[in-house]
């Protein structure tokens, strides 16, 4: 049974060895070129990278930090010239500033970040815009590309949709409630059918500090968001960080961002119609009637599975007429029910508990609260979902539920069926009549994640995948253009499962499904992000996130050690330069769809 699962595999390459050390693998027969890493230059005029005396200015025409979300923008339909699309989700202070931590008598200690500092981290969020083109089978950026551009955490940006005005989004600088400066934690994200690019907010709790004022009658919202953490050191420099300073600054962030990139100077779009929480990704496709369906997850312990469709319909030959379609539409919550069916649920102000009673005057309240929403209606609480991609090959949606260590025994269910979920599951949805737009589906567990030998794990792999075959903590996920499901991961610890995070290739269908193989796989610290198959299947982009971070050991630059005595300087393994989070573009050695 075993080779006939294996000749089975839609997928047609020599796996990888799991393991972890200072460098990236990629399976026999494929190059892993770097092609863009932290503080690269974007314009031919930008400044070189030097870390040791790194402005802001500089890094605002340099490629930013922890690369997630890649995608590809074609030029004139083609596989080979196009507009390459990035977040920069997050910064690590301690890997970026030399000096910054110490250890002093075995601790630990990080100094305060100088408000210059500070400035770098904000110019190395958000996303880069830049033209790369291959020439003899090798990918490079173009730095005269007249549509390359930085997005930071100062670009100035439009509110729009039914939240887009309302009292709840006003500050003192933006009296209106519709311009907000900025775009943050921008984890993954899409390339909408018309070509925009799409980030989402994430974690956009880390940023903010302070106390609201006494009895502030946004409290509870934040609670339920996490507002504030604190994580970093923003508020200490700029008011709109601090709650006790600009109170309604947070209901500005969580939102999903629209960008036009063939426009360097179009003003980014915060579509409030999609909701507000920590937006995973926006992954899209267009449904048989022409309207477009967005995947949208909420990436925290027993939060929930959204997609919002639009009313309109999507014009393949009248780009203008589809820049707007994200600002009216329907917001669904997914509810999963044990016998294999699930409703989408609408989040629609007046319909069921949705009143302003319950403190839902106007669907402005329901987009900015919207997990509170989505509370309300009863939807299923999820182990942390995370990219949601549907497949216009098969039909199905593919749903990574990275992990939740905190559900307890009592709290399982059909749809996340594992207490103490440590290394997560994929569930795959069938929308009705393989319509995306459809209102409900059935739904099955198609992979318990987690080493298949250890027995109270309880994954499901197929019996065909190796030690080296499988992962936990799915995260970022592709389809390819044959309807192929590749798995990045985050979360695989060298010291707890002796492997690194990766890109795995999943089957879906047949006698294979539920195979899995071991692709690339990333240096010691790192997670991995991207990934990305071109439409001629001949590149994959993966982006390399973090690497050289965890453990307990830092100094200058990056780490003194990471696991046991293992550190790295991926990816230019030179004295002078830090560990650079990077974008790599894997090919097949002599060209050639990849895999296959
Ligand atoms: Fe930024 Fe949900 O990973
Ligand atoms: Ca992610
Ligand atoms: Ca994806
Ligand atoms: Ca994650």
């Amino acid at each position: 049974q075993k080779a006939q699962a294996a000749s089975a595999s839609a997928f047609s390459f020599t796996e990888v060895a799991a393991g972890v050390d200072e460098n990236h693998h990629i399976a026999e027969g494929y190059d892993a070129d770097i092609l863009l890493r932290w503080g690269d230059k974007l314009f031919a005029d930008a400044p070189e990278f030097d870390p040791a005396n790194q402005t802001a200015e500089a890094q605002a025409r340099q490629f930013g930090y922890n690369n997630d979300y890649v995608g590809f923008i074609p030029l004139d339909g083609s596989s080979e010239r196009g507009l390459l699309v990035v977040n920069h989700e997050y910064t690590n202070p301690h890997l970026m500033f030399p000096g910054l931590v110490t250890v002093v008598e075995g601790k630990i200690e990080q100094k305060p970040l100088s408000k210059a500092q500070v400035d770098i981290e904000m110019a190395a969020h958000g996303g880069t815009i830049v033209e790369i083109v291959k020439e003899g089978g090798k990918w490079r950026p173009v730095l005269d590309g007249t549509m390359n551009r930085r997005i930071t955490v100062n670009t100035a940006m439009e509110l729009t949709g039914p939240a887009a005005g309302h009292d709840r989004l006003k500050t003192s600088a933006d009296p209106t409630g519709t311009k907000v400066i900025g775009t943050l934690n921008n984890c993954a994200g899409g390339v909408t059918p018309w070509g925009t690019y799409v980030m989402a907010e994430e974690n956009f709790h880390g940023y903010f500090s302070g106390s609201l004022p006494e009895g502030h009658k946004e409290a509870a919202n934040y609670k339920r968001y996490g507002v504030p953490e604190g994580a970093y050191e923003w508020a200490a420099h700029y008011d709109r960080f601090d709650l006790a300073k600009e109170p309604n600054e947070p209901n500005r962030f969580g939102w999903i961002v629209e960008v036009d990139a063939f426009d360097p100077n179009a003003t980014p779009k915060k579509r409030t119609a999609l909701g507000r929480f920590k937006h995973e990704g926006a992954e899209s496709i267009v449904a048989k009637d022409g309207r477009v369906v967005f995947y949208l997850g909420d990436d925290e312990r027993f939060d929930y599975v959204y997609k919002f469709v639009t009313a309109g319909t999507f014009k393949a030959d009248d780009r203008a007429a589809n820049m707007n379609l994200l600002d009216e539409g329907t917001l669904y919550v997914a509810k999963f029910a044990e016998d294999g069916r699930f409703a989408w649920l609408p989040l629609v102000q007046g319909e069921g508990p949705l009143t302003a009673e319950n403190g839902f005057a106007s669907q402005a309240d329901v987009l900015i609260e919207t997990r509170r929403a989505a509370d309300l209606v009863g939807a299923t609480k999820m182990d942390r979902p995370e990219d949601i991609q549907p497949n216009g090959v098969n039909g199905k949606v593919y749903v990574m539920l990275t992990n939740n260590t905190k559900r307890k025994a009592e709290q399982v269910d059909a749809a996340n069926p594992r207490a103490s979920n440590a290394f997560g599951h994929i569930i795959e949805l069938s929308e009705t009549d393989g319509d995306f737009a459809a209102t409900a589906g059935t739904w099955e567990v198609m992979l318990k994640c987690g080493d298949p030998s250890v027995a109270d794990v309880g994954a499901t792999f197929s019996t065909a995948t190796t030690a080296n075959g499988w992962f936990g903590m799915p995260d970022n996920c592709a389809v390819d253009a044959d309807g192929r499901l590749w798995v990045a991961t985050d979360g695989n610890s060298p010291k707890a499962t002796g492997r690194t995070d990766g890109i795995w290739a999943v089957d879906t269908e047949g006698e294979a499904r539920a195979t899995s193989k071991l692709f690339f796989r990333v240096p010691v610290g790192a997670e991995m992000c991207g990934p990305l198959l071109l439409p001629d299947m001949q590149t994959m982009f993966v982006a390399v996130q973090h690497p050289g971070d965890g453990g307990d050991d830092w100094a200058g630059f990056g780490r003194v050690s990471y696991y046991e005595d293992l550190s790295t300087r991926w990816p230019d393994f030179k004295d002078d330069m830090p560990v650079r989070p990077a974008v790599v573009a894997i090919t097949r050695q002599g060209g050639g769809k990849i895999a296959v």
